[in-house]
């Protein structure tokens, strides 16, 4: 069944203004993670999923888990990538190669940024969702593997340009998880679609900061960005169904695409690029 009507709702609430205006505020480079509400993760159970199969559930949690995990190598990619162009930014997301080197040499943490702390329990979470959900815990091996990059300006953008639209994926497939979901089980899945919007507002407003306003220039970017990364996960999946052969949910996830860019564009419109340069430090990267 089709829950067109939820997924509009939990937009309504998560996309609206003043929600983007605190994700984006709230970026602090030294801060701490965003804070969850309270779910207990023992109440979640298969009744709990709504107007989905089971499986179809599972399977989504699974591909979503998947996704996520290497976040390590990945804090690596971002704290290196956007170390010239834009280090305020590398900082929240992760650790410069000396950073990480130094850490590991002192025995630190590998990231304790708050984008790392936030994307760090989603592949956790859903492991375990999945494990309610199924009576079997998930195998963890992955078959993703983040890129090397370098701090050239170049690989930055592509940087960017990817996380970007990995966030508006990720933000958009969780809302639908979100509303096929009740309970314990919804506010689980709705902590992590509030971590991937706040990541895709910060993002969002670096893209306006770096490349002026276009909007649809914007949308055609993110949108073959998107395409490309869909048909590489595809290939890449462990095995089983391939993603996006469940029409209904496709159309849901299309859906929620649409709906939250169009927030996130008129959320936008409100942005002054001379103040998102202070909050980046674009001074610095100069
Ligand atoms: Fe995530
Ligand atoms: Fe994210």
């Amino acid at each position: 069944m089709l829950r067109l009507r939820q997924i509009h709702q939990i937009i309504s609430e998560d996309y609206r203004r003043a929600t983007l205006d605190a994700c984006l505020l709230s970026f602090d480079p030294r801060g701490a993670a965003r804070v969850w509400t309270k779910a207990r993760l023992r109440d979640v159970a298969p009744p709990l999923v709504a107007g989905m199969a089971v499986d179809e559930m599972v399977f989504m949690l699974t591909v979503a888990m998947e996704i996520e995990e290497p976040i390590q190598e990945y804090s690596r990619e971002n704290g290196e990538g956007f170390r010239l162009l834009l280090p305020e930014l590398g900082r929240f997301m992760g650790k410069n190669r000396d950073e990480a080197a130094s850490a590991e040499l002192l025995g630190l943490p590998w990231c304790e940024s708050p984008w790392c702390a936030e994307e760090r329990r989603h592949a956790t979470t859903f492991a375990r969702i999945v494990e309610r959900l199924s009576g079997s815990a998930p195998p963890r091996a992955n078959p993703n593997r983040p890129r090397v990059v370098t701090p050239r300006r170049e690989d930055a953008i592509r940087l960017l340009l990817s996380r970007e639209a990995a966030e508006w994926n990720s933000s958009s497939t969780y809302v639908v998880m979100a509303a096929h979901a009740t309970g314990e089980l919804h506010t689980l899945l709705r902590n992590v679609a509030r971590d991937e919007i706040k990541h895709l507002a910060i993002l969002s407003a670096v893209d306006l900061l770096l490349f002026g306003r276009g909007p649809w220039r914007r949308f055609t970017r993110l949108v073959r960005q998107s395409l490309n990364e869909f048909r590489g996960q595809r290939k890449v999946r462990t095995g089983g169904r391939r993603m996006g052969s469940n029409r209904r949910t496709a159309f849901e996830v299309v859906f929620a695409h649409l709906a939250a860019e169009w927030r996130v564009r008129r959320w936008m419109r409100t942005l002054d690029r001379a103040r998102l340069s202070e909050l980046f430090g674009r001074e610095a990267a100069a």
